[in-house]
């Protein structure tokens, strides 16, 4: 008899979807990059979504989807306490990813992110709140050849890794109401995608 003691290959593995046929995820950034696809998903998992939206956001790439809109002002919770009531998940996806300043990226990923678990906590029946921040948060690996793990300290090394940072801590502040995950992905890419891959065609260009 063999025995193989390799796990099976990673792309042989079908992609498990949680079961969201009956849940309503109330979700900000929907009109980004992940926030479209993350609707897609779930409406086609049979689930409910309501995108939180800016007033200046366009809305036009929702169009044809079946998901609820509410526009809030995430700099200041306004509408956002009408929007969440009866939301089972709420997933934090907006934020910038490019900004002029420091301050901007604190008012975009820091600000905002505790403003909206601040709303949560107050909620008669707070959801989960899932705060999507960055592998940008944690930044490079502490030493050379050594891997970065989950315990180390934190060190980002730019702007938006440290709004990020800051961000995930003012969420904390409001974990013991709302329940919260934070997750921190590294780069998505996939296609429409505007900022990474085109991000590669010089240096390929040029390699
Ligand atoms: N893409 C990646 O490689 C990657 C990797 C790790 C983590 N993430 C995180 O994943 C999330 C989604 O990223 P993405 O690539 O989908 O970004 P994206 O395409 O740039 O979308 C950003 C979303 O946030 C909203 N937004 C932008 N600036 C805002 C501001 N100042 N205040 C409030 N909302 C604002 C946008 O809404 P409008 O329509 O109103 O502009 C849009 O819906 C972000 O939290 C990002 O940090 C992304």
């Amino acid at each position: 008899m063999t025995t193989s003691i390799n796990p099976p290959h990673v792309a042989e593995q079908p992609f498990m979807c949680p079961d969201v046929s009956r849940i309503r995820v109330v979700v900000t950034g929907a009109t980004g990059f992940v926030g479209r696809r993350l609707c897609r998903r779930i409406v086609e998992g049979g689930g409910r979504v309501t995108a939180l939206v800016r007033p200046q956001s366009d809305r036009r790439v929702l169009d044809g989807r079946p998901v609820d809109v509410a526009v809030v002002d995430l700099l200041t919770g306004s509408g956002g306490a009408e929007a969440v009531p009866g939301a089972d998940v709420v997933v934090r996806l907006a934020a910038s990813v490019r900004a002029a300043s420091r301050a901007e990226f604190r008012l975009a990923n820091t600000v905002s992110t505790g403003v909206l678990a601040g709303v949560l906590a107050s909620s008669d029946v707070p959801p989960r709140l899932v705060v999507c921040s960055s592998l940008a948060a944690a930044g490079p690996a502490p030493a050379p050849g050594r891997v970065r793990r989950e315990e180390d300290r934190a060190g980002p090394v730019s702007w938006y890794g440290a709004g990020k940072l800051a961000g995930e801590q003012a969420a904390r502040r409001f974990a013991g109401q709302a329940p919260t995950v934070m997750v921190r992905p590294p780069v998505v890419y996939g296609p429409l995608d505007v900022t990474f891959v085109p991000s590669l065609a010089v240096p390929a260009r040029t390699a």
